[in-house]
């Protein structure tokens, strides 16, 4: 076996920053935040959120950071060699299973999605997204695109050649990931995010003010203004001109009762911070021993934040009340399904909506690069040092395992069906499993007083000693609370609750999608125990060393 070789590191802290914001920024600020904050009441949503982010979002985030630096100064960078470094236990690094099979699983569809906002922008820059004032158009469009009435749909590209090709621009987007990744964490991930994230929010605060802008643009509707739509999103109570046809008001008090707005508060905190997806932990093992890490963690955090509450917040939905008015509802229980269907609706609407339209959907696209970017990391950092693979084998074995993960999500497309039990099962379950384990490595197995401490070591802030406890108590405790509620929630008593369990045995697709997580679970668990024969002989061999 190959000897570790250099460690590689970033080049500069503003790049670590950036590559960490980049992960975080993603399809989940514009599309997925704006879509919950909307149907949950925007204000009452707002309180759940907060608390999610001070008390879940913000500690792990610290945890990730604090740890992987932690590693990194012990000579590793992937998450079993980490866990291994803190937990002095045989068990440890196979933890490490979930910390490999959150990022690569939702990778496999996320670069999916991914690939529509390219298909998309490029659709807008060649002109192809004109379907006139017929919103069915849009929709129609977007659903044989991606395959949503018939597995395998995607495949066939009827009239429109590569163009209207899902499959062509997959293929687009996986490549240029590989290429990012294999150039390796300067020059590929840190070079990327330096230029992609400036350039994303530039692309969203044009949007912003071409949306903010847009007043009352039908005289005979004057209620479908900017500010309703404003309101629509972020008003605790909706007033008459935000409700649809028959629908019915809650109170603040009524929508902060509700658990499930609680749970998936907690959830978006997850997805949207990267937090729980064995990315940060990774990113921040590559640090240096006295980088501060307490601000920039804090600064990846706020960045995140901007982008999601005031670039998402006020863009996607409140220009889809604007144009669509307030039935725009029925379409938020599919956070995807406004970004995709309702807003080139919207666009066409709007004066010079092509060029906002490609600007927009051009931002998705970065900011999904540069997430997508980070899950491959981890995958590829426990290759090269567990099994001291070089970043051709190690860019070739991921590109192999994800490339078939990916090929399933297309294939079985209908209903979306494959990409749905991978969100549920790897980005929603396995993040609160993972989340869990890395706050309890942190505040009991490190320990709370050196984590600090790690966390303290060259900072210029200081981080409050009460998030000690925070840490130690009110995260788990929280964490707990909203897996049981979760759990409740999917799993509970009646027979639909339990839909996601008998689908496993009654659905062939979802449960074989199942069945190939758990074979990618048991090969990560398989690479996770050569490499620790491999760290045991390396370990060995520097005792004889020193004797
Ligand atoms: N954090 C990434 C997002 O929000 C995964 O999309």
């Amino acid at each position: 076996m190959r000897q570790r070789k250099q460690r590689e590191t970033w080049t500069t802290r503003l790049g670590v920053i950036l590559a960490v914001t980049g992960s975080a920024v993603g399809l989940g600020n514009f599309l997925r935040f704006p879509g919950l904050a909307a149907q949950y009441g925007g204000g009452a949503f707002m309180v759940a959120y907060v608390c999610a982010f001070l008390f879940l979002g913000l500690p792990i985030a610290f945890a990730e950071w604090a740890m992987g630096r932690y590693g990194g100064m012990h000579g590793h960078n992937s998450s079993p060699g980490i866990y291994r470094v803190i937990w002095k236990n045989r068990i440890a690094p196979y933890f490490g299973v979930l910390a490999m099979i959150v990022p690569v699983g939702i990778y496999m569809y996320y670069v999916y999605i991914e690939s529509w906002c390219l298909a998309y922008a490029t659709r807008y820059l060649l002109g192809a997204m004109n379907f006139g004032a017929d919103a069915q158009r849009y929709k129609q469009f977007f659903e044989h695109f991606v395959g949503l009435h018939a597995h395998g749909e995607s495949l066939s590209t009827p009239g429109e050649g590569l163009l209207g090709s899902a499959v062509f621009f997959l293929v687009v987007c996986f490549i240029l990931n590989f290429i990012l990744i294999y150039r390796g964490l300067s020059k590929g991930i840190e070079w990327f995010c330096r230029w992609a994230m400036p350039a994303l929010v530039i692309c969203a605060v044009i949007v912003l003010i071409r949306v903010l802008t847009l007043g009352t643009p039908d005289p005979a509707k004057p209620d479908q203004n900017v500010l309703n739509g404003l309101g629509y999103m972020w008003n605790p109570v909706k007033t008459p001109a935000m409700l649809a046809p028959g629908e019915v008001p809650k109170s603040f008090w009524e929508g902060l009762a509700d658990p499930e707005m609680w749970m998936k508060a907690a959830g978006q905190i997850f997805f949207s911070l990267s937090v729980g997806f064995g990315i940060i932990i990774t990113y921040a093992s590559y640090v240096k021993k006295d980088d501060d890490i307490a601000l920039s963690s804090l600064t990846a955090c706020a960045g995140n934040e901007f982008c999601e509450v005031v670039l998402g917040g006020l863009i996607t939905v409140p220009a889809a009340f604007v144009f669509l008015g307030p039935q725009i509802g029925s379409q938020l229980s599919n956070p995807f399904a406004l970004g995709f269907m309702a807003l080139p609706n919207v666009f066409n609407q709007m004066p010079v909506g092509q060029l906002f339209g490609f600007l927009f959907f051009f931002l998705l696209f970065l900011a999904a690069i540069t997430s997508s970017l980070s899950m491959l990391q981890p995958g590829v950092a426990l290759l090269e040092e567990g099994l001291g693979l070089n970043r051709r084998a190690s860019v070739a074995v991921l590109g192999f395992i994800t490339a078939i993960g990916t090929a399933i999500v297309v294939v079985f497309s209908k209903d979306f069906v494959a990409l749905d039990t991978l969100d549920f099962w790897i980005g929603t379950f396995a993040i609160y499993l993972l989340a869990t384990f890395q706050t309890i490595l942190f505040g009991w197995v490190l320990g709370v007083e050196k984590g600090m401490a790690e966390l303290r070591r060259g900072a210029e802030i200081k981080i409050p000693e009460f998030y000690k406890y925070i840490i130690k108590y009110v995260t788990p405790l929280y964490l707990l609370v909203v897996f049981f509620l979760w759990l409740r929630q999917n799993f509970g008593v009646t027979a639909a609750e339990q839909n996601r369990i008998r689908q496993l045995f009654t659905d062939p697709v979802v449960g074989g999608v199942a069945i190939f997580i758990v074979a990618v679970g048991v090969l990560f668990a398989l690479l996770i125990a050569q490499s620790v024969k491999n760290w045991r002989r390396i370990e060995a061999s520097q005792e004889e060393v020193v004797i």
